[in-house]
This record gives structure tokens, sequence and C-alpha cells, in this order.
């Protein structure tokens, strides 16, 4: 027993970086070690060890112990790092780690794989100082024999200790004092190419903030030598030291070792709080005045900067003319300028630096005074170095940003500690820009092939820096979000082979186009197109109305392996993937149907033979004995519709002033101005005597507008139906219609900006949305244009003039009429099949947005009466957006807002109308057109306020 105790002291020696190795080896101390082992255990459940973090690396996952000596809770390594390999030393090093009492140097995780292995240690406080210890012990893991075996251990970005492994036996410590900066402590393994790196333990201590003096977020330090001078066997550790620092004992022949059973206290304010057992012995020099060492450090943890720290304590009480005092001197140079007195069973320290110059060779030597009556005395001491700092840690966004990711794709990996430092260790797939100006920062993201699943996350929208972004074959969903347009450095996108659905952002779309972006492998539109190629492409072809190319084109210009994603809303009714399968699957479906269609068919004529006789009876009596206007009547009656009003035709004489101001002529009459006896402004529109209009036809309109409530459609307030007299009567719109705006014929010249023309465009899409798909049946505009939307005198739009609106019963998706609407807004399919659907009014629409955008007419006539779909299309594939845009808006606009409504009006133009989009979609559209162009009037507007302050603070 005794003789094992003593090989293992020796071992403990033999590992540490002190030179010199103790002479006295007496079974005395081995039975002091003995029942200070018993001290320690039967004291360990009064100190507190909160905080503590003890890890023992390469223990079976998700395991722990507790450690018998100390006490403390060891755990396995696992839910701190993702790498390596859990390997236990060979059976020849077991016993001897076994003999070291340390159950940690059984078993190490080692790191055949990547350059760099980072724990990440969390349970930290950020700004909070720690203690942190790592442990090595080669002990033959790997069964190679290896005698040397040198790699990095850095604490985050900054190079901790270079750890060079020549004895199997040997174990390595090193320790640093650090401040946590963020919530975890990053320590990384880097592998020089000297061997595999491997390690056997950690520990993290925390540390009260007044200790360790001058140790800051800004320096660290790693502990070369923790030295307890004197009589003592083994370390001192915890619960000795409540801080678990480990204190080697340290002496020499030449030397008295000299101890003390009282208590020695610490200072009230007690910088370094030595613990009681260290200071409990000394030594002081043999027949002496002066007492002199030499200390070496590892060649390799030469520093600019060494700091020591000397503790005294006087265990005499000084009488008479007794006294001991000293001086200090490193390297021959007088150190502490004063001469040192100690106190009576106080803890005295000093510390400071004691060179600036690297030396790695250290001649302490301690001189008493000539008139001192005692020798020179110390008790422990420590050197330290400050840990370099010249790496830095790569800029906080990208660090976010990427841990987003690496969160969002629970990217395995080496994606451990800092992202980019130290410079040729940066993560895997990351690619890094160093400068002396700035943090590093995150230019190149390669994770092609990496299993991702999910969407696109929000987190690559903070990678400011991003220059090439890889995320091809993998299987990433959903759709490609805007905010990658905003990333202003990015150069490269590929997204090729995955599950992407939707359309491509414009914004994207525009950028490659400008040249600013390459959309890899995005396009697959013959050989070397790019993908501006491949959209002139489509619009020409819109342009041509060679609509069957287009949906080929269109398809042609998927994103490759991408089979859902589409250039725009209009292709994304299309069925996905090959034609191949886009002909066959409705084919096999509609044979495998048949048959029960037939069924349904029969069945349902059958049905509607039958209820259309009844019913179709009931309202021709109806009709006959009531006339409409009767029953609009009894419509009012019930509460909804209560507000309509019904007048005399004199009455709206009176309101209209005897029909005085003509405000327009609508399709079956003429609108004029009035106003009612509380003030409120109308417009009155009265069915013209001339025409030859059923007056059931002029008050379909009425019908309409009762069963409709919406913002942006225009209400009616009230009707009259006097003899042969029919009128409507309806809020009055000062602004007038959009048309009028458009062409400059309003009184206030002011032109629309585009915010207006924005919103305009999406108040009256929402209107056009709710008779679309809330009415029920559904109601078609079919004279949506301009000159039919109007403006309050805020600006509100809302729609106007329903009188040939068309309702939509459900089980139909379009009614044949004769056609109707106004020259250069008709559906050309309408036109052509008499067959009237939503989609009508969307052509429409379009042709409204391009209106707004241009401030052109549908049929430009100074132009040899070309179509403004047509005129747009012509001048987009020659020039760029300002040669299309309203010089109105005196280029005030974003361009990307425009192209977004420019590609939103082509959808709606598309000649096929199940290519259209739907009102529903036309608003998300706008609503996102709207965004882009707050996203650039705010921008705007932080410079001008940025100017203002700036003018007034000359003034
Ligand atoms: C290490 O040794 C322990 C105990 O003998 C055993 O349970 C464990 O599986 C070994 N670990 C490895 C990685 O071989
Ligand atoms: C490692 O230590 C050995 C023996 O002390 C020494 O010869 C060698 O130069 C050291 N290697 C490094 C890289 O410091
Ligand atoms: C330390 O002392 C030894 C001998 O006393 C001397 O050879 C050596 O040069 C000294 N080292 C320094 C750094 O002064
Ligand atoms: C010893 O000498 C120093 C100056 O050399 C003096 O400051 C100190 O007071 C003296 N100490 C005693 C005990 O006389």
């Amino acid at each position: 027993m005794k003789s094992s105790i003593i090989t293992l002291k020796e071992k403990k020696r033999a590992t540490t970086s002190v030179t010199t190795l103790p002479s006295k080896m007496t079974a005395e101390w081995c039975s002091l070690l003995l029942s200070f082992a018993a001290i320690a255990v039967a004291r360990v459940h009064c100190q507190s060890s909160e905080g503590f973090i003890s890890i023992d690396c390469g223990i079976e996952d998700g395991s722990s112990y507790d450690d018998p000596i100390t006490n403390l809770n060891y755990v396995s390594d696992s839910p701190y790092i993702d790498t390596g390999i859990n390997a236990n030393v060979s059976a020849a090093y077991a016993t001897s780690a076994m003999e070291l009492q340390e159950r940690r140097f059984l078993n190490v995780r080692s790191f055949p794989n990547n350059n760099r292995n980072c724990y990440d240690i969390t349970g930290v406080a950020m700004g909070s100082k720690y203690l942190l210890r790592a442990t090595f012990m080669y002990g033959n893991y790997d069964g190679r024999n290896s005698r040397s075996i040198v790699f990095d251990l850095y604490l985050g970005v900054n190079l901790w200790k270079t750890i060079n492994v020549t004895d199997p036996a040997a174990t390595i410590r090193t320790e640093a004092l650090a401040v946590a900066l963020g919530e975890s402590f990053s320590v990384c393994l880097l592998n020089t190419g000297k061997g595999t790196p491997f390690v056997s333990g950690m520990d993290v201590r925390p540390l009260k903030d007044g200790v360790y003096p001058g140790l800051n977020a800004t320096l660290s330090a790693v502990v070369h030598n923790r030295l307890n001078m004197g009589p003592t066997s083994g370390a001192i550790r915890y619960p000795d030291d409540k801080y678990d620092r480990i204190w080697e004992a340290y002496s020499s022949p030449q030397w008295t070792e000299i101890s003390t059973d009282s208590t020695v206290n610490n200072l009230s304010v007690d910088g370094f709080e030595p613990p009681t057992a260290v200071m409990q012995t000394a030594v002081t020099p043999e027949n002496s005045l002066t007492l002199n060492f030499t200390l070496e450090l590892d060649p390799g943890d030469l520093s600019e900067i060494v700091v020591a720290v000397l503790y005294f304590s006087e265990f005499l009480t000084l009488t008479g003319n007794m006294s001991r005092q000293f001086y200090i001197y490193f390297n021959g140079a007088r150190w502490f300028q004063k001469p040192l007195v100690p106190e009576y069973l106080l803890s005295d320290s000093v510390y400071g630096i004691v060179s600036q110059t690297g030396y790695w060779q250290y001649n302490i030597t301690l001189q008493a005074l000539s008139n001192s009556t005692l020798p020179p005395i110390l008790n422990a001491m420590e050197i330290m170095a400050a840990m370099d700092s010249s790496n830095e840690a790569t800029d906080g966004g990208d660090v976010d940003a990427i841990s987003g990711i690496k969160e969002s794709y629970q990217v395995k990996r080496n994606w451990r500690g800092d992202p980019c430092s130290p410079k040729d260790f940066a993560w895997d797939g990351i690619n890094c820009t160093f400068s002396l100006s700035e943090p590093p920062r995150i230019t190149r993201i390669n994770l092609s092939s990496s299993g991702l699943n999910g969407t696109i996350s929000t987190a690559f929208a903070t990678l400011a820096a991003i220059q090439y972004l890889d995320l091809s074959y993998n299987n990433i969903t959903g759709t490609i979000p805007g905010f990658l347009a905003r990333l202003s450095s990015l150069k490269i996108l590929d997204l090729t082979n995955n599950n992407l659905t939707g359309s491509i952002p414009s914004a994207l779309l525009t950028e490659a186009q400008n040249g600013l972006l390459t959309l890899r492998k995005l396009w697959r539109y013959g050989q070397g197109r790019n993908i501006g190629e491949c959209l002139n492409f489509i619009i020409l072809y819109v342009a041509m109305d060679f609509y069957r190319q287009v949906i080929v084109n269109i398809n042609e210009c998927r994103l490759e392996g991408n089979p859902y994603l589409c250039t725009d809303e209009s292709s994304c009714q299309l069925t996905p993937a090959s034609t191949k399968k886009k002909i066959t699957a409705p084919v096999i479906v509609i044979l495998g149907v048949l048959p029960l269609l037939l069924v349904v068919l029969v069945v349902f004529l059958v049905w509607r033979y039958r209820t259309n006789k009844g019913y179709g009876r009931a309202s021709h009596v109806s009709q006959q004995n009531q006339p409409i206007f009767n029953r609009i009547q009894k419509r009012q009656d019930s509460p909804l519709q209560f507000e309509n009003r019904q007048f005399t035709y004199m009455e709206l004489k009176n309101i209209t002033d005897n029909f005085k101001r003509v405000l327009g002529k609508g399709g079956f009459g003429t609108v004029y101005y009035g106003c009612l006896e509380d003030g409120i402004e109308v417009a009155v529109k009265m069915r013209s005597p001339s025409t030859s209009q059923e007056p059931k036809e002029f008050l379909y309109e009425a019908q309409f507008l009762m069963r409709v409530h919406h913002k942006n459609l225009v209400s009616m307030l009230g009707f009259c139906k006097d003899g042969d007299y029919m009128g409507l009567v309806y809020d009055y719109m000062a602004q007038g219609s959009v048309e009028n705006h458009l062409r400059g014929r309003t009184q206030n010249a002011t032109s629309l900006s585009w915010r207006q023309r924005l919103q305009i465009a999406l108040e009256s899409a929402q209107g056009l949305d709710y008779l679309h798909k809330s009415c029920k049946p559904s109601i078609i505009h079919r004279d949506v244009k301009t000159a039919n939307i109007l403006l309050s005198d805020t600006f509100e739009a809302k729609i106007a003039d329903f009188g040939i609106s068309k309702t939509l019963s459900e089980t139909n998706t379009h009614v044949s009429t004769i056609i109707i609407g106004t020259k250069g807004y008709l559906d050309p399919e309408y036109h052509i099949t008499g067959q009237l659907s939503r989609k009508s009014d969307v052509y429409s629409f379009g042709v409204v947005i391009l209106e707004l955008i241009t401030g052109k007419p549908a049929i430009i006539t100074s132009e040899d009466n070309v179509h403004i779909s047509h005129w747009i299309q012509q001048r987009l594939a020659q020039g760029s957006i300002e040669d299309v845009v309203d010089a109105r808006m005196h280029g005030e606009y974003s361009a990307n807002s425009v192209w977004k409504c420019i590609t939103t009006a082509l959808a709606c133009l598309t000649v096929l109308p199940y290519q259209r989009p739907t009102m529903a979609n036309v608003v998300s559209q706008l609503k996102r057109s709207l965004e882009l162009e707050n996203l650039h009037s705010q921008n705007r507007r932080t410079v001008t306020s940025g100017e203002t302050v700036f003018t007034s603070s000359l003034k």
C-alpha cells in the first residue's frame, strides 16, 4: 500500500512542469496523505460545489459517477460534443491510472476525424470568471504506442496550450482562467498534423469576480505552475480549495520546511483567497538568508506577459528585535520595490508582471534585508501567462445566424465553437473572410448533400456578408423566401435538387436579371441559358400569345430538381414535373371515373328537370304579379338592408338641384351630384328615359348593391322607383375615378404616387376578391376598368357600376352571356367563346394594374392602337423598368415593387383563363409589392430625417 502511494506521488511529480523533483519521501507523508483524504471526504458536504462542471471524457455516453476522493460528480462528455470516439487506455496503463486514483485517466475521447473538434461547455454565466482545466493521459488507448503526439488546445478562438505527449503514462493538466463571453465555453482540439488529438477530462469552476484581479473579458490566463511550498504530500484541491485549484507540493533539499496547525486567515479583501491548507505550510532557506530557485516554462508556452503571485504568512509570534524582511528578485531584478514583511497567520500575497519579453526560465530569489533576523519565507506561488488573444471571434450577427441554421437543420458535422476562427480551422462547409479592421465574416456556406429537411431557415436572412450559398441536393421544402433577395452580398445561390414549391420571388429574379446574382443550375431551359434569357423568353411569348409554347417553356424553366417550383403564380397552377405525367394523370383519372360520372349526370338531370318545373312556374307567377321592385322592397324588410332608403323623383330633383351637376355617364344612365338634407354628399344615377333598357336590368345593380357590403365597393344609400323614373343614390366619391386621375382630368393636378397607386390596386383587388369569393352566389363584375374604380376624399378605392354584373351559380364556374364590357379590358377567351368566368374580371384587372403602372390607357391610341399589355412587353423586352413606369412618379418607387406588379399583371393577362391567378392570389401579390415599397420608402425616409437633423443642428 505504502509503496504504491509513493509511486503515485512520484508519477504526479513527474507530470508537472516543475523541473526539480521533491527529494523527501517518507512514510509519515503517506499517512498524512491518507488522513488528508479522510478529512476531505468528511468535509466535503460542508463545502459548496455549486456550479462545478466535472467531465470525464470517454466514459459511456450519458453515464456519471461520484469521485470517492473529492466526492464531485463526474459526468460523461456526450452532452457537450457531437464528434469523436470513446476509448479505454490499454491495460498496462489502466493500472497506473488506478494508482493515480483518478478514474478519468482510464478512458479518453479521441478525434481521428475532422481537423477541429470542439466542446461547447454550457451552463456557465456570461460575464463571470471561471477556472477551466483539461487533463490528458495517452495510455496507449489506440494500441499504437505513440511516443509523440502534439496537438493544439483552444479556448474559444485563442490558443490555450500546445499539448505535447511524449510519455504514454504522463498525465498532462492545464488550467486557464477566463471570463465567459457567452452562455458556454468552447474548448477545441485541433489536429495540427502531428497525431490524433484526445482528451481525458475537463473541469469548469466558477470563481468569485474579485479573485485574480486584472483578468477580464479581454485578458485570460494560462496557469503554468501553482505550487504549495512545504512538507505536504500530494496536491491540495477541493474541498480544501473552494475553487478546486490544484496546488502541487513543491520543495527542495536545501530548504527547511515549516508548518502550523493554526488557521491562516485570508485578508478581508483578498484577490486570491489561497486555502488555509496551502498557507499552513511554508519553506525557508537552510542556514542562509537567501531562498533561491529556478522555474522553467515549457518552451512551447512562451508568452509575452508572465504574471507571478507569491504568498506569504508569518507562523511565529515575533518578539523583541526579531524581524523578517526580504526583497524578491526575478532573474536578478528586484521585482517588488518595498521589503516584504509577512503578517502573523494572515495570508499575504504579492502579484505582478515578471517579464514582458518571453523568458522561459525564471531565477527567483528571496533575499533577506541585512537587518532582518529571520530568513525569507514562501508559502505558495503561482506563475501564469496571458493567453494569446490575437485571433478575433466571428462577427456576432453571423454567429447567431449560423447557430440558428445549425439549430433548424440539426447539423451535426464539426459545427461547434467559433465558425471562422482560428483561421485554418473554420467549420466544415464554411468559408470566411479575415481582415484587420473587422471580425471574421462568413462568406460561403456549402450545405450540399447534407440531408437537410424543412424549409429555408429565416436564419439565412441575417447572414449579411454571405456571397455563396449552396443548399443543393437536400430535401428542403416550402417556398423560396423573399429575404434571400435582400442578402446584398449574395452572388451565387444553388437550390438544385430540393422539393421547393411556389414561385421564385420576383426580387430574386430581378437580381438575377440584373446580373447581381447567379441562380446556379436554376434553369434547364436550353444549354447555357441563364435565368434572364429564360424570363425574357417567357415575357416575349406571353406577348405573342403563343400560349402553348409558354406552357412548355415555363416548365423548362423550372428549378432543376424542384418539380413543384415555378416562375410565377400562373405557372404554379400547372401540374408539376414532366409533361408525360401531366398528360397521362388526368386521362387515367377521367377514364376511371367515367361510368360513375355518367350515373351522376343522369341523376342530376332528372333532379333538375323536376325542380325546375315547380320552381320555374312559381317564379314566373311572382314576376307577373309583382314587379321586381316589390321584391327588392321585400328584401328590405330584413334588417341588413335597413339603411337603404326610398326616394321619390321630386326628392331626387331637390337633392341634385334639378340635376344640375353631371358627374359622369354610366352604361345605363347619367350620374349627378347631390346633397342630402343633412349635408351628406351623394351621387345619383338616373336611368336615361331614352334607354331601351328594361327597368329590371337597371335595377340589377340595386339588387347587387343590396347584397354586397365591402369597404372597397361603393355603397348604395337608397333608390327611387317613381313611375317611369328610376334612380340609385350612392356615396359621393369626392376624388372621382382612377381613370380621370391617370388621364390628368381632375382639378387638383397632383399625380398619384406609386404607393397610392399600389394602395388603389390592392383595395380594388380586395373588392373584386370579395365579389368573387365571399358573395354567394359569387358575382362577376364584367366591367372592371379604371373608370369604374372611384376614389373617396381620402383616396380609398371603391369599385362602382355593377350594371352588367352577373351572378354565378355555385355549380357553374362560368356563364354564357352576350359579349358585353369595355374594349381593351375584355378577356379574349370570353370574347371568343362567350364564356364568362371570374377569370374574365382577373384579365380586366391585369389591364387596370398596367394602367396604374404606366399611366397609359388600355388601348394606346397614340401608338397604333396597341394594347397596353403588348406595349409593356415590347418595351420590357428591349429596355428596363424605367421605360414603362409613369414618368409622373418621378422615379420615386421601388423597382422591385413595380416589377412584382408587372409580373402579377402579366399573369392576369395570360391567354388561358385557368393559368391566370385568382383575385385572392392577386391580392397577396399586391400586398407583397406594397411591403417592398414600404421597405424602400422606409430607407428613403431614414435618410431624409437624417438630413433634417443635420440641417437643424447647423442652425
Ligand atoms: C471501457 O471499459 C469499460 C469497463 O471495462 C467497458 O464497459 C467499456 O465498454 C469500455 N469502453 C470501450 C470504448 O471499449
Ligand atoms: C515535445 O516535447 C519533446 C520533449 O520534451 C520535445 O523534444 C519536442 O520538441 C516537443 N515538441 C513540440 C512540438 O513542442
Ligand atoms: C538563472 O541563473 C542561472 C544560474 O544561477 C544562470 O545560468 C541563468 O542564466 C539565469 N537565468 C536568467 C534568465 O537570468
Ligand atoms: C531595516 O532596514 C530598512 C532599510 O534598509 C528599514 O526601512 C527598516 O525599518 C529596518 N528594519 C528594522 C527592523 O530595523
